[in-house]
């Protein structure tokens, strides 16, 4: 009896030891990947460190990048590049709303026929999405058309999607649903809690990308009027972190202004009440984390049980990062400054070294290359794809298309400042510019070429809070190549975005870095390049405003090849941009009339049809139970068939995404 209980045990044993083999097999070898990536994360203001589950499953046993960047300091813009693995240049993508961004316009570029998730589709996985995707998918838009590449989708819809104790999401298409009482990142945490549960016993491997909206500030709109609160937290963490402030790094709040471009030159001193509100604000982006870190932890145990901890890879990142009283800045991102696009990047899983920090310079265009290579997929990447495969694994460091070595471009396109919470502070020049990012263990600069024809230059190795400009004191022969790697780097489109230096040595394949093109030999060489400039300040890319483009890089012939190839290029763009601007107000403008006060309180009504929570300082006591699904209420569907323009009633235009 004794032994064939024994027996039987054993034969369990091994029928469950075949399973997991045949489904290692079935997976081809392929590792599962999850991806958890947060709204306005900083990497430089200490968030990480008030997130313990993050820290012991991620951080001590994987690899922590510290040089991983957003080459776009905003929302849509930034998550649009990394689901094409392009730069913003390459993707018209340079605004969270139209005409120059948001989901309408990422739909009419078709950009959304090719992305991440289809890649890893046809690698053979089964993909999901839950969170925020990007602006402007909304109550009236979710269908129309339902984001391609996801078995299962579950998006937050605006306008709702800054409202954390109001979550309204669509799934897969279907009418929008809310669930009232209840916490937005708790909501997610249990739907991607399901959405794992979902693969128990799945023999495809799996790619699930979780979005939560936190740390992002709130959206309030009340009586017709749009403002920005800090993030909310879940009830049971608002008491947290009470002795908590902003570091107090050379470059926060400086007596003497450390920025130099009119972007920035007019900022006050900030006195001690917005200092103290500053904090608060950080208390409260570190209180909304604990949710999201909450369930990492959940997710990492899930994922023990079911066994596959070891053949997952887990990612942690942000669509853009933050500041906060950084150079006298009001709270708010879309600079060119590191607490804007330096982002938290962790890395866990098969062959990734445990409790590292890793220099490699990467972006978030090499995320969906990376991934494709760790799925082995690369087959699936389009040529046209900027990003490269960031050397995360031995295996990965073999890949043919690997990251660009040591530099990266970031751009923006805006005609005025998106202030947070302070809508009253105006900026004193527009935020348009180009910037080079180089950085090696010899080296780490940052040089940026403004649309008002300011200059920047920060030699980060030796002023890493970026307090110096010293644009005035480089020398010529450093200026010379940083200038031709920016022009290449700002215009540039797949391998010559991986290899820039290319162009500029298009024979001499010996020069791969800053330190190579340094030498004396090469002075006359990059004297022959034209320097990076603007027309005038345009809140949208015009090939013809951000001279030179590669092709028409060169001094002595520029000139006749510029005109003739640029007025073509020109014509073709500025079309292409009319037919967009004239397409992409869905609204007639004449439909909305600020006197018109029976319009507005139509508008009112409609956006109260997700009603309050019954106790605002009770919602996310706490968490939800795992039968949260049954109390999703569908949303009005007069709120769906209502084409309202929420964006002209101050969601996105006026304030930060
Ligand atoms: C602090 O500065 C803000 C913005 O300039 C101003 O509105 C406020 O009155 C100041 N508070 C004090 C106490 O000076
Ligand atoms: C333009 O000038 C550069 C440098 O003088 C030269 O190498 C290149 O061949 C010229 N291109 C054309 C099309 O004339
Ligand atoms: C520039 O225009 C000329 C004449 O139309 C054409 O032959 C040439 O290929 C163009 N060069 C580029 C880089 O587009
Ligand atoms: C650009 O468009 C204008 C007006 O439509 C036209 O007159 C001009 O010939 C075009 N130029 C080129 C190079 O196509
Ligand atoms: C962006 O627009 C330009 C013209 O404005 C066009 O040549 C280019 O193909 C567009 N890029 C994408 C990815 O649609």
């Amino acid at each position: 009896m004794k032994l064939s209980l024994l027996g039987s045990a054993a034969l369990f044993l091994l029928h469950t030891l075949s399973l997991v083999h045949e489904s290692a097999a079935a997976n081809d070898g392929k590792p599962n990947i999850l991806f958890i990536f947060t709204d306005d994360q900083d990497a430089r203001l200490n968030s990480i460190d008030y997130m313990p589950n993050l820290q012991k499953h991620l951080v001590k046993q994987g690899t922590l990048h510290r040089n991983h960047y957003a080459t776009i300091a905003i929302c849509c813009p930034s998550r649009v590049s990394l689901l094409r693995g392009q730069y913003a240049h390459n993707t018209n993508i340079t605004d969270v709303s139209p005409p120059y961004g948001g989901y309408s316009r990422f739909n009419k570029l078709g950009l959304g026929e090719s992305t991440l998730p289809i890649w890893l589709q046809e690698a053979g996985y089964h993909t999901n999405y839950i969170g925020k995707l990007m602006n402007e998918y909304s109550v009236n838009n979710y269908n129309n058309p339902t984001p391609k590449g996801f078995d299962y989708q579950d998006q937050l819809v605006d306008p709702y999607t800054y409202v954390y104790n109001k979550p309204v999401f669509s799934k897969d298409g279907e009418s929008p649903v809310f669930y009232k009482n209840a916490y937005q990142t708790d909501v997610i945490h249990a739907k991607a809690l399901q959405a794992l549960k979902n693969q128990r016993n799945s023999d495809k491997p799996f790619f699930l990308w979780v979005a939560p909206m936190a740390p992002h500030g709130q959206f309030s709109f009340q009586n017709g009027v749009m403002k920005t609160e800090p993030p909310v937290p879940a009830a049971r963490h608002a008491h947290l972190f009470k002795d908590v402030k902003i570091a107090r790094t050379p470059n926060f709040n400086p007596k003497k202004q450390t920025k130099t471009a009119s972007f920035w030159k007019g900022l006050s001193h900030l006195n001690n009440t917005l200092v103290d509100q500053f904090d608060e604000i950080h208390r409260n982006r570190l209180r909304a984390l604990q949710a999201v870190d909450e369930m990492i932890g959940t997710l990492f145990d899930e994922l023990q049980h079911q066994g596959k901890l070891d053949n997952t890879y887990v990612i942690y990142s942000a669509d853009n990062g933050y500041h906060l009283g950084q150079h006298r800045a009001y709270p708010g991102k879309c600079g060119n400054i590191e607490e804007d696009i330096n982002v938290p990047f962790i890395v866990r899983g098969p062959g990734i070294p445990k409790g590292k920090v890793s220099d490699i310079v990467s972006a978030h265009h090499d995320l969906a290359p990376t991934f494709l290579a760790l799925a082995k997929g690369s087959q699936h990447v389009p040529d046209w794809v900027d990003g490269g495969v960031i050397p995360l694994t031995h295996d990965l460091q073999k890949h043919p298309k690997t990251v660009a070595k040591e530099s990266f471009a970031v751009e923006f396109w805006m005609q005025d400042a998106m202030p947070e919470f302070y809508p009253e502070v105006k900026a004193e020049g527009p935020n348009t510019y180009k910037t080079l990012r180089v950085i090696s263990k010899d080296y780490n600069y940052m040089y940026s070429v403004w649309c008002t024809g300011e200059h920047e230059f920060y030699d980060l190795k030796n002023d890493p809070y970026e307090t110096i400009n010293k644009y005035h004191h480089i020398d010529e022969q450093l200026l010379n190549r940083l200038d031709a790697l920016l022009l290449v780097l700002k215009s540039c489109r797949a391998e010559n975005c991986r290899d820039p230096w290319r162009i500029l040595h298009p024979h001499d394949p010996s020069v791969k870095t800053l330190a190579d093109a340094l030498h004396h030999k090469f002075d006359q060489h990059y004297s022959q390049y034209k320097h990076v400039s603007f027309s005038e300040c345009l809140p949208y890319i015009s090939v013809f405003n951000e001279q030179p483009v590669i092709g028409h890089h060169f001094k002595a012939n520029s000139t006749t090849l510029a005109t003739t190839n640029l007025t073509t290029d020109i014509n073709k763009s500025e079309k292409v941009l009319q037919k967009l601007l004239r397409s992409s107000i869905t609204i007639p403008s004449t439909s909305y009339q600020e006197d018109d006060d029976e319009y507005i309180k139509n508008v009112i009504r409609l956006h109260q049809m997700i009603p309050d929570p019954d106790d605002e300082d009770s919602v996310g006591l706490e968490r939800l139970s795992e039968d949260f699904e049954k109390d999703a209420i569908p949303v009005p569907e007069e709120l769906v068939t209502s084409q309202i323009d929420w964006v002209k009633h101050g969601f996105y235009n006026a304030f930060g995404n």
